[in-house]
């Protein structure tokens, strides 16, 4: 028997087993991160965050990122093991995100993976990094199944979902042009705040009220789709115009206001889709999940509406690997087959893709 084929037999193995320890590793953009997982449980989450080195750039530079994944990799590994108390042969798996992101970034975790997996003689499975994100919320709930809503939020990303099952995933609306964290990002850096602009900007917000009108594209329309390119380049104009005029902006007021035109959409949307499609739980998924305006707002309408309402905690937003080793878990469980050791990464991958391989 090749490697393949002891994969699918390891796979096959693996269906029905709760306690299944999956060495994940995700590195589709600016983190190089691993972590040890156990079931849903989390035994180890290590972030090696490249914030510090882009920072000087105003954002991810794809190339720096890459080299700097493929410094830290292997140490990052090595540390996710010692943590979780697990050597090698404990662990009975390997996943990684295969897509969507940057390409390099991607190839640096991909490759790695596939080395350690062959070497180690375990399965693969490949992740679908958004679904990644959706299945943070397996772990800040461990009850959590499908069917559920969930809004997606993230840098590269914005949707709202029905989860139908763990690998069948219904998109019901999404973004026409920028995601959400992109408009974040652009507004912040026109606002004068450093990289990543998301976070920033909401430290901003903290100091100043939504006073100043703001876009808020297919309010009252009847579908689920967004815009933020008209909100992003209201900021823009803004603060350009001021600036040309030689004139006083309240920065945090600009702040305040774009940070609740962005999220009111998404939170509108997403109670309509609740009421419409019947779901009564929602979960919230990606790096926009992690500002307190939108998780009070979340909070305060599930209140009102008697909805189910899930949210990872803040670290578990962001990118990092125990969500890709959860998300391998449930996929496992579904059937997945094995990734190959010609699995290659993908910069683009729609949410609901599901890896198949070709062999
Ligand atoms: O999910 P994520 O870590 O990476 C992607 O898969 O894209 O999301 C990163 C995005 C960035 O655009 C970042 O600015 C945004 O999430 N973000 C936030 C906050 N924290 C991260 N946006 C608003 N408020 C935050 N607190
Ligand atoms: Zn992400």
């Amino acid at each position: 028997m090749d490697y393949y084929e002891r994969a699918k037999k390891s796979l096959t193995e693996l269906k029905d087993k709760k306690d299944t320890v999956i060495l994940a590793i995700e590195s589709s953009c600016d983190e190089t991160a691993c972590a040890v997982t156990k079931g849903r449980q989390v035994l180890s989450d290590i972030v090696a965050s490249q914030i510090d080195i882009h920072k000087r750039f105003g954002g991810v530079v794809p190339e720096i990122a890459s080299r700097n994944h493929t410094l830290a990799v292997d140490n990052v590994v090595k540390e996710a093991l010692q943590k979780a108390g697990v050597d090698r042969r404990q662990v009975d798996c390997v996943a990684v995100t295969y897509g969507a992101g940057l390409l390099g970034a991607l190839l640096v975790g991909v490759s790695y993976a596939k080395a350690w997996a062959w070497a180690a003689d375990k399965p693969l499975v490949a992740v679908n990094h958004i679904q990644g994100h959706i299945a943070a919320n397996y772990i800040a709930a461990p009850d959590l199944e499908p069917p559920f809503l969930c809004l997606i939020a993230s840098g590269g990303h914005t949707a709202i979902v029905a989860v139908r099952d763990y690998d069948r995933i219904e998109v019901i609306g999404s973004t026409l042009d920028d995601a959400c964290g992109e408009a974040f990002d652009k507004a912040a850096r026109a606002l004068g705040l450093s990289y990543p602009g998301g976070p920033n900007l909401e430290k901003l917000a903290e100091s100043g009220a939504p006073v100043i009108a703001m876009p808020r594209a297919f309010s009252g329309q009847k579908h689920y789709n967004f815009s933020y390119s008209g909100l992003k380049t209201a900021v823009v104009n803004l603060m350009h115009n001021a600036q040309q005029k030689g004139e006083e902006v309240n920065r945090a007021d600009v702040a305040a206001s774009f940070q609740q035109a962005a999220i009111d959409v998404l939170t509108h949307n997403t109670l309509r889709a609740a009421r419409e499609y019947g779901l009564r739980t929602v979960a919230i998924a990606g790096g926009v999940g992690a500002n307190a305006y939108l998780r009070q707002s979340m909070d305060d309408i599930a209140k009102r509406e008697g909805l189910r309402l899930i949210y990872p905690p803040l670290s578990l937003c962001t990118d990092n690997a125990a969500m890709i080793g959860v998300c391998a878990y449930t996929l496992i469980a579904k059937g997945i087959a094995p990734a190959p050791l010609t699995l290659d990464a993908k910069a683009t991958l729609s949410i609901e893709e599901v890896y198949r391989p070709t062999v």
